[in-house]
């Protein structure tokens, strides 16, 4: 059984309000959303293995904790999930980097597979999904089934904003991966936005509103 877990601390809060603000530009919420991704994978990073290695210090010489095993995999939901790879590759630089492109459908609000490219070993790794909306749900749902047909077990899905709706979807589908949450909103709208939500993550990152 996976873990959710909703991120409570005061920097987060305060990021994901500047973030929800309609008058925060482009630039401002491009960094607000790596930022707090750096911060959620601090936290959903914390279990990574390590072993010990031999190090000499000006002082004497140790054994100190490295980084061990094959190193993750950070897997943006494209578009808006891209926003989140600049902080999580500040956490772990060595990660690789795979992508799978949706398009959620403006009527049916179904997601649409339009790439996917990821890492060939992916079953030996962690792999790490960020896509900063969770609404219906549909979007995450599909990314992990794509990423468990790869082979994948370890997979730890993280939004900034989840609807209540969406996380119910997802544990449902995928009861087995661990979901990190900036903020569980209110609810979905009739467009299935999440209220109050902060509107199109792609398109406040990019500019393309
Ligand atoms: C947004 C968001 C998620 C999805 C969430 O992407 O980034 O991927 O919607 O909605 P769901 O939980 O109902 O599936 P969108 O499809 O708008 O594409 P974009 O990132 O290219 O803007
Ligand atoms: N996708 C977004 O970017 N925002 C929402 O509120 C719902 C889906």
């Amino acid at each position: 059984m996976g873990k959710t877990i909703i991120l409570d601390h005061p920097l987060i809060k305060h990021k994901i309000t500047l973030m929800r603000d309609e008058n925060t530009g482009t630039q401002a919420f491009r960094s607000l959303v790596e930022e707090i991704a750096m911060l959620m994978g601090y936290e959903a990073l914390r279990d990574l293995p390590t072993e010990l290695i031999k190090v000499k210090t000006p002082v004497a010489e140790t054994e100190a904790p490295v980084l061990s095993g094959k190193k993750p995999v950070i897997v943006p939901v494209l578009r808006a999930g891209l926003g989140m790879v600049g902080g999580l590759l500040a956490l772990v630089p060595s990660a690789k980097v795979g992508h799978i492109g949706l398009a959620r459908d403006e009527v049916t609000h179904l997601p649409h597979e339009y790439l996917c490219k990821l890492p060939a070993d992916l079953s030996e790794r962690t792999v790490i999904l960020p896509d900063p909306m969770l609404a219906t749900g549909g979007s995450a749902a599909a990314a992990v089934d794509i990423i468990k047909r790869h082979g994948c077990r370890d997979i730890r899905f993280m939004c900034v904003i989840a609807a209540p709706e969406g996380l119910e979807a997802l544990k449902k589908a995928h009861p087995d991966i661990d979901i990190y949450i900036g903020c569980l909103d209110e609810r979905l709208n009739e467009n299935a936005y999440i209220v109050p939500g902060l509107g199109d993550a792609g398109d406040r990152i990019f500019g393309t509103l």
